[in-house]
């Protein structure tokens, strides 16, 4: 029998892959996915070879995941709480679904990951195993393991001949998740919701104090819901995503400092920087503006708490996400156009929007002579009918 490990190839799952081998004495296959976590991916390779494992998984998934995962996402301007862009939560799924399919290629009976007991993570990968392939055995190491502390940890992995940098023996800094979508800092000295984030844990952005004092203006075109182009230049969906990263990384754009309900029952305070999917549900909203209709759009507003909580509780691959994003995406279909907007000093300012097929109509909405497209005399018995109930109710209230 043999298990597929999601394996970064860092300390922890370093150790997890030792202790695999070490506690089952089954055949450990690696699975490393680049999600553009920013990280190399030859070193877990070689480390894994090192560990003797026969068979390596070394992935690129990074068009995939911002195509099939985080576009379609965005296409119901998900918020989690109204404030989470689902950096971490998004890109579960994708690595389960690949884990389950490299288990049934090399007919694995077990997969592993490296998710905690107390978090939301193993709930994301666990439903994507068992979701996938219902008879699957999972196996959680935080969850069976007594190396329940940094020392003990630290001890076996000495013992088990596992370097650890000299920066991982004092504290680790915080817990940390990257993705081309986002990067996440939980644990340590955020611990205190009160305390401040320092401002030297940031990797994708400046600070808005010291982004640049001019605007940086773009025209951000889409196409059927998801964005295709940045000033004229055609990008693919991941290069895309890298592309807004950079801008709103320039711009101080996307910072998140919030406390958070995990689904297992606990607030955790967590720090997030998603520039680029900030700069992106903002000019996409703008867009839906003149392509939606008002009933779709607040149809579609009204889903989209649900859609979140979906996906950040682990339900990707759920039917109701499923009927949801069909929803979501017939009507993304008239989606199309362009939005200008300047970035400055960690805002995204809207200053125009334009779409062949608009439903904005200047002869509708105009202050001056509209040559007979609205006839204001209308509104009168508009509004009156509307009135009826209120002024029923005031009547029969004051009889009393
Ligand atoms: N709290 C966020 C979420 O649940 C981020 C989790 C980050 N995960 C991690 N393994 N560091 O989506
Ligand atoms: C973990 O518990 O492994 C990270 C945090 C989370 O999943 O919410």
């Amino acid at each position: 029998s043999a298990v597929v490990l999601a394996y970064s190839g860092g300390l922890d799952t370093s150790i997890i892959l030792k202790w695999l081998q070490d506690t089952y004495g089954c055949e450990v296959v690696t699975f490393t996915a680049d999600l553009g976590q920013g990280e190399e991916l030859e070193p877990a390779r070689a480390k894994a070879a090192q560990f003797g494992v026969k068979e390596i998984f070394v992935d690129d998934l990074r068009e995939e995941f911002v195509r099939d995962y985080v576009f379609p996402m965005f296409r119901a301007n998900a918020l989690y709480e109204g404030t989470y862009l689902l950096g971490t939560s998004i890109a579960r799924p994708l690595i389960a679904k690949r884990q389950i399919e490299i288990a049934k290629q090399v007919g694995a009976d077990a997969v592993c990951h490296g998710a905690t007991g107390k978090g939301n993570d193993q709930v994301r990968f666990e439903l994507g195993y068992y979701g996938l392939k219902p008879d699957v055995k999972v196996i959680a190491p935080w969850r069976e393991w007594d190396l329940n502390s940094r020392t003990k940890l630290l001890a076996y992995a000495d013992e088990a001949g596992i370097p650890v940098a000299q920066s991982k023996r004092q504290d680790a800094p915080y817990s940390t998740d990257a993705n081309l979508l986002h990067i996440s800092y939980e644990g340590n000295a955020l611990e205190d919701p009160w305390v401040e984030y320092s401002e030297d844990m940031f990797t994708r952005s400046v600070s808005p104090e010291n982004a640049p004092d001019k605007p940086t203006y773009i025209e951000v075109e889409f196409e059927k819901g998801d964005p295709v182009a940045i000033d004229g230049v055609k990008y693919s969906p991941a290069d895309m995503l890298a592309k807004l990263n950079q801008l709103g990384g320039d711009n101080g754009i996307g910072r998140l400092d919030i406390v958070e309900s995990r689904f297992v029952g606990m607030k955790s305070r967590g720090v997030y920087e998603t520039p680029g999917g900030t700069i992106l549900l903002a000019v996409r909203r703008a867009l839906e503006t003149i392509c939606l209709d008002r009933g779709e759009m607040h149809y579609k507003d009204q889903m989209m708490p649900q859609y979140a909580e979906l996906i950040y509780n682990g339900f990707w691959f759920s039917p109701e996400r499923e009927m949801m994003q069909a929803a979501i995406d017939t009507c993304s279909e008239s989606v199309t156009g362009t939005v200008r907007a300047k970035l400055y000093k960690g805002n995204v300012i809207v200053v125009g929007r334009k779409a062949a097929n608009t439903l904005y109509d200047d002869r509708l909405s105009t202050f001056e002579e509209d040559g007979g497209a609205y006839d204001q005399k209308d509104a009168a018995g508009f509004i009156k009918l509307q009135a009826l109930r209120l002024r029923t109710l005031k009547v029969a209230r004051e009889k009393k």
